[in-house]
């Protein structure tokens, strides 16, 4: 009943102080608020926004009207303008029911841990595993474009959070792609994962997957001895030899 009566009534106010709202950094007081309660304290607000910046890998203006060297003063914080600060709301208000279920779980080890946009963001604006990405880009725009897509997020990201750079991305994106019959964009991308692990045995049963997957018992016996030659304890190669009735 409460905040019933108190909504219409800030509604009145944002929409007052909202038309003079550009021309101060820091606002002395928030005006459009619908997640964030109104009377926090705007040093927390700005806080919280650079953390939100931070979890995302982007800058204020990624969700606020503004641009890129303009000074803050000239921002205008209170405008809904873009889709990604609704976007980003709707996530606040995810985040704040994920915290909820969090404290209800049975036994929390203490202190219990809370999830932030950065538990799944992870620095990256649209969270995606590199697999997935790998796989989107070969079939929107085929191999070459992927392996550009590949070498360009490793330059920017390789040792942080965001992408695994690890062996088995390629390997994960190769198979789903040999799997959805795009064999060429599934051999190209283990190419590109042998240039990184040049040594790798596990490589090579992928390899002989795509093989078989496309047909050829021939090339997939070669990829599983090779598997094999490079690491004789490679029980998977050697299983998968004795499937297709070769000795391992
Ligand atoms: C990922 C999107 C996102 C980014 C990046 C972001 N903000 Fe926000 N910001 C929001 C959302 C959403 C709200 C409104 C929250 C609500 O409705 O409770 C908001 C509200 C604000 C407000 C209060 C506006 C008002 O109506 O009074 C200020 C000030 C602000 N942000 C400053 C910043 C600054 C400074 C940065 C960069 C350091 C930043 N924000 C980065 C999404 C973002
Ligand atoms: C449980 C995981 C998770 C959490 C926590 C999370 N997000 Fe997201 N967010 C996603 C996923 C997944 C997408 C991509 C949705 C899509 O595009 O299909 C996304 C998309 C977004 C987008 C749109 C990006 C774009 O370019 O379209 C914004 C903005 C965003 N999140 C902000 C936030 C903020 C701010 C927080 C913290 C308050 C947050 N997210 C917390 C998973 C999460």
């Amino acid at each position: 009943m409460r905040l019933l009566r108190i909504a219409p009534l800030l509604l009145v106010c944002s929409v007052t102080a909202g038309a003079q709202a550009p021309g101060k950094f820091p606002p002395d007081s928030l005006v459009n608020t619908k997640v964030i309660p109104h009377n926090t304290p705007v040093p927390q607000v700005l806080g919280l926004m650079r953390n939100i910046s931070g979890d995302l890998g982007v800058r204020c203006q990624f969700c606020h009207v503004g641009r890129e060297g303009q000074p803050l003063a000239q921002f205008d914080f209170t405008s809904d303008d873009k889709r990604t600060k609704q976007v980003a709301r709707q996530m606040m208000l995810m985040l704040q029911e994920i915290n909820r279920r969090l404290d209800t779980i049975p036994a929390r080890p203490t202190p219990g841990l809370q999830a932030t946009c950065g538990t799944c963001h992870r620095g990256l604006s649209r969270p995606m595993p590199l697999a997935t990405a790998m796989v989107e880009t070969a079939t929107a725009a085929g191999a070459d474009s992927a392996v550009r897509a590949y070498r360009a997020l490793r330059t920017r990201y390789y040792g942080r959070d965001a992408y695994d750079f690890g062996e088995t991305s390629l390997n994960q994106a190769a198979f789903r792609l040999a799997r959805a019959g795009k064999f060429d964009e599934a051999l190209a991308l283990l190419k590109l994962n042998e240039e990184q692990f040049p040594t790798s045995s596990g490589l090579y049963v992928f390899r002989g997957n795509v093989a078989l997957m496309r047909g050829d018992t021939t090339g997939a016996a070669a990829a599983f001895h090779e598997a094999v030659r490079r690491d004789s304890t490679n029980n998977e190669a050697r299983g998968r030899l004795r499937d297709i009735g070769q000795r391992p």
